[in-house]
């Protein structure tokens, strides 16, 4: 029987190692390797990258001027089946750390609206998965709503679903991630399960 392996890589746009959010982004990728994934993990704040300068030479090359850790992230990142994307809430939306990692897909965006050299069927896209992965300290029900349009930017520039969302608010309330009543076994099940997915999908399409 052909074994099929599925790619998970979790990015973690928190500046603060170990805190809510990557110990969220971590009970997610225990889930995907005990259901039977290859995990891979990096922190976004230990590469060496800039922000995008705008000069819009992507728009006319497809490629990306600033040669830094961005570039081989991105390459690897299209690489995967499952793509986890962790930031915590700072001043109502995501972190820097994230937003300069989606802003220098723009590439990739080139590629796909003006310049037109990446097509991605829907069957490609159904079989990559996206998930954001978020924790925040106030109680408010709408403090990820400024993340999600970016989230979905992303994972629409790199051809994944949107596949779901962990998000825990309250850290305050339950002083920290190990504090929250569900976040952490949800992550858990939330990984196992699109695993189990996306096998299914990767055999009906052999
Ligand atoms: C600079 C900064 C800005 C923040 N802004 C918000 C905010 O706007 N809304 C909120 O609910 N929490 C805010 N927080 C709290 C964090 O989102 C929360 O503590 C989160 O769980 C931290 O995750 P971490 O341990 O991965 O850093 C902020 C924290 C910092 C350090």
């Amino acid at each position: 029987m052909r074994i099929i392996s599925i790619r998970v890589l979790g990015i973690s746009g928190s500046p603060h190692r170990h805190g809510n959010t990557e110990t969220l982004l971590d009970r997610f990728l225990d889930g995907t390797q005990d259901a039977g994934a290859s995990i891979e993990k990096v922190i976004l704040r230990e590469l060496s990258f800039s922000s995008c300068k705008g000069c819009n030479v992507c728009h006319k090359t497809g490629e990306c001027v600033i040669k830094d850790d961005i570039l081989p992230l991105l390459d690897r990142i299209l690489e995967v089946d499952c793509l986890a994307v962790a930031s915590p809430i700072y001043s109502m939306g995501i972190t820097a750390e994230l937003k300069g990692l989606i802003d220098r897909s723009q590439y990739i965006w080139a590629q796909k609206y003006i310049l037109k050299t990446r097509y991605l069927t829907t069957g490609y896209v159904t079989r990559h998965k996206g998930v954001f992965i978020s924790t925040a300290g106030l109680s408010w029900d709408n403090v990820f709503d400024a993340a999600f349009p970016a989230i979905t930017a992303f994972f629409n520039t790199i051809g994944f679903e949107y596949y779901d969302n962990i998000i825990a608010n309250e850290m305050d309330r339950y002083k920290g991630i190990h504090g929250h009543p569900t976040a952490l076994t949800e992550a858990y099940n939330k990984g196992f399960e699109v695993v189990k997915k996306l096998e299914k999908l990767k055999k009906l399409s052999h």
